[in-house]
């Protein structure tokens, strides 16, 4: 079955919704929130261009280059900065929607053309005594802000004029993110849906003597052919002791039948991404190192997803799954202290290096704190992310056993917070033994 995009695309009564939203949070000053810039890759070829996703978040408008500002005390709330109308470019990169677009297609209640950005924005501002802005993120639009506020700071001085000040909006933009709406999750699930079809492909696909990219070719066609526009990260095709590279994404090495296969990759939809990893035997079935390593990992993954729900800090999540994998690691006299001695050294650090979970939606590594006065993020219904535990005996790794080395698993699904428990949205990708070897069969 193909999805059809537009039947599930966010409204512009939605992006409305959210300004309004972050507009009475800031209530206080102007927002200022700039689209992503292109970039050249050589001569006049870009950089595929992804728009940043706060900005979409709050626009829906996928051009580069323009800026958004909210701003909650004049009659026309929203303005947006945008590359003037070009039939030229329409020729060569598709229609530019210019400034009268903007405001028919996406809402905007007033459109102006970005070449006119350094006047406007300080008449605007003018009005203002705080400015929302993040400082930093954007090389191009951080002078034009520093000029208004230098311009300010000596206009203020001699004409009597209100100072003004400068405040980063991310905590307002990143709360509001943290918690998806029942739009933003029907969009995650199909990224998730679109990605299950692709990991069963793969699985399917997998060969001894097979390269790393050919395995790629398949999981990523799937997501083409299941309306997935793009990938929300680089996916990572990784055979053998490739897998305990965490980010490896050269994905060039030949399927060698005495190997584990993992991949981590995410078909995104409608700028929402999918996040998930398995791992799997080459030659089919795992053997008994393999399968040891793999039901540590397994039990360590489904006992920490067991205890998600509201009220919980995310950070226990994290230290379920240590105290599993830790045991196992004993069990396997791999590790040879205490449980207690073990946690308390980290003496595990070299095997299970990463975190276990983040949070998941527009990016796959989604905004939104893990901390708040220095106190693990307690669960609330809404939030999305990852729960991925690993073991990790890369080649070089000291004091392990030759029969474990160059094995790699990560285990990852993607939860939902809900209003008493919690939810698997990645509950139908297989990751019990025995699916995985009746798929590989
Ligand atoms: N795909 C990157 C991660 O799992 O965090
Ligand atoms: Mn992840
Ligand atoms: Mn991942």
């Amino acid at each position: 079955m193909k999805i059809n995009s537009k039947t599930q695309n966010i409204t512009n009564d939605i992006f409305k919704k959210r300004r309004n939203q972050l507009i009475d949070m800031a209530s206080d000053g102007v927002l200022i929130i700039p689209a992503m810039h292109s970039s050249i890759r050589n001569n006049d070829v870009d950089y595929e261009f992804r728009q940043d996703s706060s900005f979409w978040y709050f626009s829906g408008f996928e051009e580069p280059d323009a800026v958004m500002v909210l701003d909650g005390k004049s009659k026309k709330k929203y303005t947006m900065f945008v590359n003037p109308y070009d039939p030229d470019m329409a020729i060569w990169v598709g229609a530019r929607v210019g400034a009268k677009g903007i405001e028919e297609d996406f809402g905007a209640d007033k459109g102006i053309s970005i070449n006119k950005l350094k006047e406007k924005l300080y008449e605007i501002t003018e009005q203002h005594e705080r400015i929302y802005y993040s400082f930093g993120d954007d090389p191009i639009i951080d002078p034009i802000i520093k000029d208004i506020l230098i311009k300010r700071r000596q206009s203020s001085d001699r004409r009597n004029k209100n100072p003004l000040e400068i405040k980063d909006p991310s905590p307002l933009i990143n709360e509001m993110r943290l918690i998806k709406s029942k739009e933003e999750i029907n969009l995650i699930q199909t990224a998730i849906d679109i990605t299950e079809k692709g990991f069963l492909k793969a699985m399917q696909f997998t060969k001894h003597d097979k390269n790393e990219f050919e395995i790629q070719a398949v999981l990523e066609y799937e997501f083409r052919a299941g309306g997935s526009k793009r990938n929300g990260y680089p996916s990572i095709v990784a055979s053998g002791s490739n897998a305990c590279t965490l980010h490896y994404i050269e994905n060039n090495s030949i399927l060698k039948n005495s190997e584990l296969l993992l991949i981590d990759a995410g078909a995104e939809f409608n700028y929402y991404t999918a996040d998930i990893t398995r791992t799997w035997p080459i030659k089919g079935i795992f053997d008994k190192e393999q399968r040891a390593i793999y039901e540590i990992v397994l039990e360590a993954q489904k006992k920490s997803i067991e205890i998600i729900k509201p009220g919980v800090p995310i950070a226990m999540i994290h230290q379920k799954a240590l105290e599993i994998i830790v045991q196992g690691l004993i069990d396997l006299k791999i590790l040879n202290d205490t449980k207690e001695n073990i946690l308390e050294n980290k003496d595990y650090i070299d095997y299970f290096m990463h975190g276990t979970s983040h949070w998941l939606g527009i990016d796959v590594h989604d905004v939104g704190n893990y901390k708040q006065n220095n106190k693990s993020t307690i669960l609330k219904p809404g939030m999305v992310f990852t729960v991925e535990p690993g073991i990790y005996f890369g080649e070089n790794i000291k004091n392990i056993p030759q029969k474990y080395k160059n094995i790699g698993i990560r285990i990852e699904d993607n939860i939902l917070v809900t209003e008493s428990s919690h939810k698997i949205l990645s509950n139908n990708i297989p990751k019990e033994i025995t699916d995985i070897e009746r798929i590989l069969k």
